[in-house]
């Protein structure tokens, strides 16, 4: 058994030191909200938090997390009460198929975490290394720009 922290919670699992923490979350602890989008740690569909980083975690085996605190999209906020990146996708109309938004909102989360009043440049380049096959990046980055307004203080 492997223990992991999960969204606040201790959670054991029956797998091998070296599977990735992308099927752990989804086949064993049912948080399907990181996606398995190349597996080879190049789309960003299936990004997490550890320890507040923004990890590929399809390239991640559960034996390099250790005591770190693993933050799952379910984490963020709830249907009743989303994050304000939540909140400001859905505003924006953000999404299309909706594959690649998880991954993108979970690198969001580090960016505004770092850096809470970003300009355009900043959002794009932080998320340069998310794909989103339908291409809705615009809207993408008019969301982050939200949430950061909606959430920090103005730009001087
Ligand atoms: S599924 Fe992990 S980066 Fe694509
Ligand atoms: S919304 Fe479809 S891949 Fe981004």
């Amino acid at each position: 058994m492997i223990s992991l922290m999960v969204n606040g919670s201790r959670r054991s699992v029956p797998a091998e030191p070296e599977t990735p923490l992308l099927y752990v979350l989804r086949n064993d602890l049912a948080l399907n909200g990181a996606k398995f989008g190349c597996g080879l740690a190049q789309c960003g569909a299936c990004i997490v938090l550890v320890d507040g980083r923004a990890v590929r975690s399809c390239v991640t085996p559960i034996s390099a997390l250790g005591e770190s605190e693993i933050t799952t999209i379910e984490g963020l906020g709830t249907i009743d009460k989303p994050h304000p990146l939540q909140q400001a996708f859905i505003d924006e109309q953000a999404v299309q198929c909706g594959y690649c938004i998880n991954g993108m909102i979970m690198v969001a989360k580090e960016l505004l975490d770092h850096n809470p009043r970003p300009t355009e440049a900043d959002v794009r380049e932080g998320l340069a290394a998310n794909l989103c096959r339908c291409g809705t990046h615009g809207r993408i980055i008019r969301a982050v720009l939200r949430a950061a307004q909606s959430t920090g203080k103005p730009r001087p």
